[in-house]
């Protein structure tokens, strides 16, 4: 069994802690300020091996910081710090830990981000067809558009000849051909929806992306953890899922 270390025992660390034991890891304790029955902050001896970080964009590089400098590993799931990434790189490469990373943490998420960038490879052979993309989340969500919303965009205009800039605000004017219109919508209890829609005169094709719970994200992370407990440096989910399928 891996020994980890939940930080963050919010939703999604209790869905990891419920799924842990038969994904062979053993949740050796929880911190989380706010939570009863949880360590309030991290010290110097309170970490597992591996480390699962699912707390909040304000907190999320303080808590990368200090796992670092204690050595563990780390398995990070909070979104919306990315711009910190050559920071934490430093930081994995001067502590020797291994970190892996990811917007969204479903295997059917990963799928479909390879699905979403073959469409639309074949759809721009055909320039009448236009492409635009909306997510949905619960109200609770503390940041908009989602850090998967920004990924699949950013596959979009990978793939896309004629899509160069997305754009998540409200539009106050029309949108122009070279823009990928990325809409969020924030509502009841919904655990993630993303919707991809290539769209011509004549007809329409629409991928969907639905998670029914947040344990498809729990069963990736806890994946992620087995897989970095053996690894150095940082790596994306994505990067584990290339060397899952070859
Ligand atoms: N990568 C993925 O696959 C994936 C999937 C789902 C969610 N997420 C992301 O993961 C994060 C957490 O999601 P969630 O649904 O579990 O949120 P949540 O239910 O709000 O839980 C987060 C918990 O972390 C606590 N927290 C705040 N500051 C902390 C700190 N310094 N140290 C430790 N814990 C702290 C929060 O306390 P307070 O409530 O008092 O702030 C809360 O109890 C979000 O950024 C979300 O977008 C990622």
């Amino acid at each position: 069994m891996l020994n980890i270390t939940l930080i963050g025992y919010g939703k999604m660390g209790r869905m990891i802690q419920n799924l842990a034991e038969a994904h062979g890891c053993r949740v050796q304790n929880m911190i989380d300020p706010t939570q009863p029955g949880c360590e309030p902050q991290i010290t110097d001896s309170n970490l597992a091996e591996v480390c699962l970080e699912f707390s909040h964009p304000d907190a999320v590089m303080d808590n990368i910081r200090k796992v670092a400098a204690a050595g563990k590993h780390l398995v990070v799931g909070t979104t919306g710090w990315n711009k910190y990434l050559p920071e934490v790189e430093e930081l994995a490469a001067k502590h020797n830990i291994g970190l892996i990373w990811g917007a969204n943490f479903s295997i059917g998420m990963n799928i479909f981000d390879r699905v979403i960038r073959h469409a639309t490879l074949l759809c721009a052979k055909f320039p009448f067809y236009d492409v635009g993309a909306w997510e949905i989340h619960h109200n609770q969500k503390a940041d908009s558009p989602s850090g998967t919303a920004i990924q699949l965009a950013n596959t979009i205009l990978d793939a896309s000849e004629t899509k160069q800039t997305a754009v998540y605000d409200k539009l106050e004017r029309r949108i122009s051909r070279d823009e990928l219109h990325f809409a969020s919508v924030r509502v009841g209890s919904v655990p993630g929806t993303h919707n991809v829609l290539f769209d011509s005169e004549t007809d329409s094709l629409e991928f969907t992306h639905r998670a029914r719970s947040r344990a498809c994200f729990a069963v990736g992370a806890l994946q992620a953890a087995q897989w970095i407990s053996l690894r150095k440096g940082v790596h994306s989910f994505n990067q584990m899922m290339e060397d899952l399928l070859c």
